[in-house]
């Protein structure tokens, strides 16, 4: 495995995320739907630095079915909050393809927030294939498979602190 972004460049890239959310936010309330479980450690370190008024609920997407290749897209928002009437910001850690976020996006507008938007760590450039684009994204990177600070391959690996590139050799 080879360091992708080492643990303090991550940690400044959430300073300024969370700078940037304060300021355009500040002083409306706002819901931060987190995208599990890929989002559990951006999450904790940048709800936490949000000096605003947030409410904190949780949504699940999964679509890898253990590899690196994608399966079918479930989402379950069973334990959502109520978002009718509020603003909402979904975190997600990584942007690849768009369509999590682009098909989490269709399933709660359906509730009729005040508006919706996203924030994600990563974003793998030359990937997208939606229209939409993260409002908020802290690193580019390359096409490259990616584990640590929430990412995982296999469940593995989320636990690290800084964003590192799974190599061939890692693949088992
Ligand atoms: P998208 O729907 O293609 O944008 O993929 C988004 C989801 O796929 C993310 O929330 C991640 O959970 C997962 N994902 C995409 N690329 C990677 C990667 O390089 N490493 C680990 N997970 C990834
Ligand atoms: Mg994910």
């Amino acid at each position: 495995m080879r360091v992708l972004i080492d643990e303090s460049a991550v940690r400044q890239g959430v300073e300024r995320l969370a700078r940037e959310i304060i300021s355009d936010y500040e002083p409306r309330p706002l819901t931060i739907l987190g995208v599990m479980t890929g989002s559990l450690v951006l999450l904790a370190d940048l709800i936490r630095q949000l000096d605003l008024q947030i409410r904190v609920g949780v949504i699940q997407a999964s679509s890898y079915r253990g590899g690196t290749v994608r399966g079918e897209l479930v989402i379950d928002d069973r334990w959502m909050p109520e978002i009718e009437g509020h603003e909402v910001l979904l975190v997600d850690d990584i942007f690849d393809t768009g369509h999590t976020l682009d098909k989490i996006v269709k399933r709660i507008r359906v509730r009729q927030p005040k508006s919706i938007r996203s924030a994600v760590l990563l974003t793998k450039l030359g990937r997208s294939e939606v229209q939409i684009k993260p409002d908020y994204s802290v690193f580019e990177i390359p096409d490259e498979f990616v584990v640590g600070y929430g990412l995982d391959y296999q469940d593995e690996y989320r636990h690290l602190p800084h964003i590192a590139v799974l190599e061939a050799a890692d693949l088992a």
